[in-house]
């Protein structure tokens, strides 16, 4: 696998012309940002050496080497999620040819369902931790040389970076919650009981993509930050139905705002060096949050 890894990264090499250290994974609710991007070079998955093959059809992903806000980044156009059938390994192998080609940080997005009370449909979650509930490890099996054989998780998502976003939605008045978002393989949404109990263990949201990716950018020592839209919510006392239409209709919604944001960061990952965040409570992000308004 290791050496597929450098194999799909010199390949890229030698065909990029720009040497980006910001990565963007363009999940659920940042489709709108692709188109943002200039000065694009496109790969399409299917040219790319070992790269996973889509098995959706209509689905065609690609890498984007281009420049947002002025600043180079390396984007995916569609994502591999363990539910489609794709091994761990394959699922974060886009993320270890990032690390070959000098990836610094990662943004991504997903959609969740909310189990916090305090949430609404289009919220912007801002992930501060996860809990990892996939049956399989993405560091399972031989260790790889990027990172420790029982890595560290305890700022997985980088802290500098979440003081980052809470300014600009602060700048910009742009709603956003903080919380915990459970990684869970799918492809069935949740049962009333599961979305109480994901709750019960800690979790704010849920969703099935997101902690493979994240675990293996942390391995490798790459800073990750991630967002979720909250596109319906589970484990109250009333059930309420959940369908992919309308986890789609609520992403889309949110979109602007979640591209605002990250369009920002990405910015200001290039061009600030700090933030003005004294008030800022790390231990509970969203009561601060909350107590800030
Ligand atoms: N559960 C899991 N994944 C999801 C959900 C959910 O409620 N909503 C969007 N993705």
């Amino acid at each position: 696998m290791y050496e597929k890894i450098q194999e799909t990264a010199s390949w890229l090499k030698e065909r990029m012309t720009t040497s980006p250290k910001t990565a963007i994974v363009l999940g659920t609710g940042l489709g709108q940002l692709a188109s943002e991007i200039t000065d694009k070079r496109e790969f399409p998955y299917s040219d790319i050496p070992n790269f996973p093959v889509s098995t959706v059809e209509g689905h065609s992903g690609k890498l984007i080497f281009g420049k947002l806000g002025g600043v180079d980044i390396l984007a995916m156009q569609g994502r591999f999620h363990f539910y489609e059938g794709y091994s761990m390994k394959e699922v974060t192998f886009p993320v270890r040819v990032m690390y070959e080609l000098g990836i610094k940080t990662l943004f991504v997005s997903n959609a969740a369902g909310g189990m916090n009370p305090a949430f609404k449909i289009g919220d912007l979650m801002i992930i501060t931790d996860h809990i990892n509930m996939f049956p399989e490890h993405p560091l399972r099996g031989k260790n790889f040389p990027t990172g420790p054989r029982f890595p560290d998780m305890h700022e997985t998502y980088d802290m500098e970076l979440i003081k980052e976003a809470t300014a600009i939605a602060r700048e910009k008045k742009i709603r956003v919650t903080y919380g915990v978002y459970v990684g869970v393989q799918g492809p069935t949404f949740e049962t009333p009981a599961e979305y109480k109990m994901y709750r019960m263990i800690g979790g704010d949201a849920v969703g099935m993509s997101t902690v493979p990716e994240v675990i293996v950018a942390h391995h490798c020592g790459i800073r990750t930050f991630g967002v979720s839209v909250i596109t319906d919510l589970g484990g109250f006392d009333t059930p309420v139905e959940v369908s992919h239409e309308e986890v789609q209709e609520a992403a889309n919604k949110a979109q602007p705002l979640m591209t605002e944001i990250m369009r920002e960061m990405i910015f200001r990952s290039e061009h600030v060096q700090s933030t003005d965040m004294e008030t800022f409570n790390t231990d509970h992000p969203t009561e601060s949050w909350k107590s800030q308004k």
